[in-house]
């Protein structure tokens, strides 16, 4: 793919690894951000990105950061927003790419949540509008879920699919803008059922980690869980869910368990306390273990496609 000039908006978390993913493509990218320290920190953050991937220190030097939307996107040929999740602001956000940004760009949205549908509803013309999910950190995780709202914007989803290859990530095309889309929604009916133990009882919150860690977690890097069915056999799978499926968790609303955790103030590791108990040495030795281990396979995957 010849150089394409990308803008991202929003120069945080997720914003400035996806700047670095297309920068270290080889395209021209141009980051914006209202916030002056978040500018100011965007080398430095994309410089450490080169340190830990052991990649050249000039990637950074492909992306320039911005206040002035307008300017950042003025030759665009696609735009990746990573503003906050919040509806008007996104909505709001796209109304005003449209008069800035040239016409032929594409808009990718990384909301985690909001359907896509709704964040492009103030568009004049929303079949320009994809959903792009990145997992964090997105210059370590190699899948976007591409969300297709609609026939009408299956073509751009298909340009940011070619996109997304180009760069090394792994696109995922879903046919329906639904909530949480697919990762999420798998995510987090894994924690439905672990919060659901815990509150009954069953087991404590360490003993729920250990259990997906060393047990089949071990092996979901390699192994799907509908590729683990095969293997085993639908037969036992559906033996398996004869006995099982009528006894998990439907509370059908946020858990009364976490509820309460959230109105106590005890939201994890920023306040020492969450499921589990930390200190910040204990906090920091988790996330130094996650990067560790992300950027040795990030490492590998690169030697292996020879990036
Ligand atoms: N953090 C995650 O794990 C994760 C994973 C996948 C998707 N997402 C989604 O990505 C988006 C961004 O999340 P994040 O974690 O990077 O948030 P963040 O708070 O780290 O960064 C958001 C950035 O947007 C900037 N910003 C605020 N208003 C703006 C505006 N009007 N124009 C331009 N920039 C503006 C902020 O100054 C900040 O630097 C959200 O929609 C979030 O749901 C987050």
């Amino acid at each position: 793919m010849t150089q394409t000039h990308i803008a991202v908006v929003g120069a945080g978390l997720m914003g400035h690894g996806i700047a670095y993913l297309f920068g270290a493509a080889g395209h021209r990218v141009r980051v914006q951000d209202p916030s002056p320290a978040a500018l100011e920190q965007l080398p430095l953050r994309l410089r450490e990105i080169c340190d830990l991937l052991g990649t050249d220190r000039a990637t950074a030097d492909q992306v320039e950061g911005s206040s002035s939307l307008a300017e950042a996107v003025a030759d665009a040929d696609f735009v990746f927003e990573a503003v906050p999740e919040k509806l008007e602001l996104k909505q709001q956000l796209f109304a005003e790419l449209e008069r800035l940004a040239p016409a032929r760009a594409i808009f990718c949205s990384n909301t985690s949540s909001i359907p896509i549908a709704s964040i492009g509803a103030r568009l004049a013309d929303p079949s320009r509008l994809v959903g792009a999910h990145f997992w964090n950190p997105p210059h370590l995780v190699r899948l976007v879920e591409v969300v297709v709202k609609d026939e009408a914007n299956r073509a751009a989803a298909e340009r940011v699919v070619e996109l997304l290859r180009a760069a090394g990530r792994h696109p995922v095309v879903l046919n329906r803008d639904i909530p949480g889309f697919v990762g999420n929604r798998l995510q987090h009916a894994l924690k439905r059922e672990a919060i659901a133990l815990v509150a009954a009882g069953v087991c404590d919150a360490e003993t729920i980690d250990d259990v997906v860690k060393l047990g089949f977690g071990a092996r979901l890097a390699v192994l799907g869980p509908l590729e683990q069915s095969d293997l085993v056999g639908l037969d036992l799978t559906k033996a398996i869910h004869d006995v099982l499926i009528s006894d998990l968790d439907v509370t059908p609303h946020t858990h009364p368990y976490l509820d309460a955790l959230v109105a106590k103030g005890e939201l994890g590791m920023k306040t020492g306390k969450g499921f589990r108990s930390w200190t910040p040495e204990t906090a920091a030795a988790v996330r130094e273990r996650l990067r560790t281990f992300l950027a040795k396979s990030a490492r590998a995957d690169g030697s292996e496609s020879g990036r």
